[in-house]
């Protein structure tokens, strides 16, 4: 097989299967670049690869599994030419008093959030560095504020904002770094939060959220195609009703 040439450009979205991740996708692809959709539901992202045609590619990968991102690394490289832009989107936000009763969800949050962002960074960034290219973190209001309920999340988007900031350093200019912090956005991510009482609470919430996935794709979208002179590193936004 040959190997696509780089005149078009190429983003990897991890978390392609559902809401921002999925929006992002979209959004990129019309704005011309192939796409590589990275998620575990590979029903969702074989749709979505199908819905979006030639310069769409669903990849089964899971950001906590280093050798399945190793995978997807390759493919990107040998069926789409390499990557130039990686949206760190793959998330879990499982919201709940602090207790030993919540123990997996803290790891499972670290894992996914924080050091799967980390992961997938380390195993492409080869190809982002190749020409030049953009990482977007996707961190959230959570990464400036903290709440009762929301600590280790919280703690995890702080960390997300906190390796951001490094990285934007040592990278540049090849590599611009910025990162997203939205506020509530109607999505799934509420849906795996464990704690019944917190999620029947955060559930009633999202269902008054104003801002969808696509109002956040657009502002990612509109980020990376700024002229290669200018970085945006950060871009915090809330639906206009939300104070915290
Ligand atoms: N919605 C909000 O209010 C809000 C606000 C601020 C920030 N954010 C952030 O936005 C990002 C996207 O969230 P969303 O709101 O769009 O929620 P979502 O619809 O639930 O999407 C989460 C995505 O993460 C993927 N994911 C979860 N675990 C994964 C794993 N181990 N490996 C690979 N992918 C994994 C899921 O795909 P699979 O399950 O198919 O693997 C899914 O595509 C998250 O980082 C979240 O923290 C969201």
């Amino acid at each position: 097989m040959t190997t696509p040439s780089k005149t078009r450009r190429t983003a990897v979205i991890t978390g392609a299967s559902s809401g921002i991740g999925e929006a992002t996708a979209r959004a990129l692809r019309s704005a011309g670049y192939r796409v590589a959709l990275l998620a575990r539901r590979t029903d969702r992202i074989d749709a979505l690869a199908t819905e979006l045609g030639d310069g769409a590619l669903a990849v089964p990968a899971d950001v906590t599994d280093r050798d399945s991102l190793s995978a997807a690394a390759e493919r990107v490289r040998a069926e789409l030419g390499g990557a130039d832009v990686l949206v760190n989107n793959a998330g879990v936000m499982l919201l709940g008093p602090f207790s030993a009763e919540q123990r997996a969800d803290y790891r499972r949050m670290i894992e996914v959030n924080l050091l799967g962002a980390i992961t997938t960074t380390e195993v492409f960034l080869d190809q982002i560095r190749d020409g030049g290219g953009d990482i977007v973190n996707i961190s959230s209001v959570a990464g400036r504020t903290a709440r009762p309920g929301n600590g280790v999340y919280a703690a995890t988007k702080w960390g997300i904002n906190g390796w951001s900031e490094s990285l934007r350093q040592e990278l540049l200019p090849d590599v611009r770094v910025t990162v997203i912090e939205p506020g509530a956005v109607a999505t799934e991510l509420p849906d795996h939060i464990t704690h019944a009482r917190t999620k029947t609470d955060i559930e009633a919430l999202y269902s008054q959220v104003p801002v969808t996935a696509t109002d956040i794709a657009e502002v990612i979208a509109f980020a990376v195609q700024r002229p290669r002179h200018l970085v945006i590193n950060e871009i915090l936004l809330r639906p206009a009703g939300q104070m915290g």
